[in-house]
């Protein structure tokens, strides 16, 4: 890299903090001149100040009650890109993958190189990762759809019932401001009714929040969809729903391809 010109590298801290910050991010963390940070819990933010107690700053500070989170989202950018014009290499931590639901990383990233910067970011564990090894499941078998909860109603995006579906946000549905506390999710009857276009209402599904300190246990609470009106979810929890069918081989496909169908 050049040191006379800034430059932002994002990596993520994980979920679990103590244990899924990888050493290459732990590296680029020790050595930037500026750390900015958005992290969830206490103990991710202290390893973040250990690591360079002079240069963390948290983004989280342009959180406000009841603002849209776009707008707080805009600030996060706008600070990471202050930082690298300044001349310093600049390192952001976001929990988690960094550039999985993150728009601030990508859009910082993108800005920056359009004017010439050098910017790139590392991959980290999300809470998709998380699933996949605590709930048991595969994306490659039978095959995943992944959206954001609100987007996927709002958007009517209609579910494939022969794979996984994971619905992020699902505890901030229809919510586009932030909550410090918590957030009336008055409108998850909607969300039922619109998973039970697709799902019989008695599919089982799992509210699943990975644990984020060291030897806790994650939540993985089954229900049926109908009573997920019944069930508390919070910002960190995230939707598991099961494929509902199988999938049938297409047994003409199957011959042209030359593959044995049982
Ligand atoms: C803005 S996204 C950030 C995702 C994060 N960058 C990642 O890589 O996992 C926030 C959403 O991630 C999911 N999430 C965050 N923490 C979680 C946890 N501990 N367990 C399960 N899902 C989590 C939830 O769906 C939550 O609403």
């Amino acid at each position: 890299m050049d040191s006379k010109k800034g430059s932002l590298v994002v990596v993520g801290s994980g979920i679990k903090t103590v244990g899924h910050l990888t050493q290459e991010a732990l590296a680029w963390i020790k050595g930037a001149d500026k750390v900015l940070y958005v992290v969830t819990d206490p103990v991710a933010e202290g390893v973040i100040q250990r690591l360079n107690p002079e240069k963390a700053e948290s983004l989280a500070v342009f959180y406000e009650e009841g603002k849209l989170r776009r707008e707080t989202y805009e600030k996060m950018v706008e600070r990471m890109i202050e930082c690298v014009h300044a001349g310093l290499r600049t390192c952001a931590v976001y929990y988690g993958h960094p550039g999985v639901f993150a728009y601030p990383t990508h859009t910082a990233i993108r800005r920056l190189r359009k004017q010439g910067y050098e910017a790139f970011m590392l991959p980290g564990i999300s809470a998709e990762d998380c699933l996949f090894a605590e709930l048991g499941v595969d994306p490659g078998s039978p095959g995943c759809q992944s959206y954001e909860a609100t987007t996927f109603v709002t958007a009517g995006f209609v579910p494939n019932p022969k794979a996984v579906l994971i619905l992020w946000q699902v505890g901030v549905f229809g919510h586009m401001d932030y909550s410090r506390t918590h957030y009336e999710l008055r409108e998850i009857p909607l969300f039922v009714e619109y998973l039970s276009r697709f799902y019989s209402p008695d599919h089982e599904v799992c509210v699943y929040e990975s644990a984020i300190f060291p030897g806790c246990k994650p939540r993985a609470d089954w229900v049926p969809i109908r009573d997920l009106t019944k069930v508390q979810l919070t910002p960190a929890s995230t939707l598991y729903v099961p494929a509902s069918e199988r999938p049938t081989p297409d047994l003409e496909l199957c011959k042209r391809l030359g593959m044995a169908v049982r």
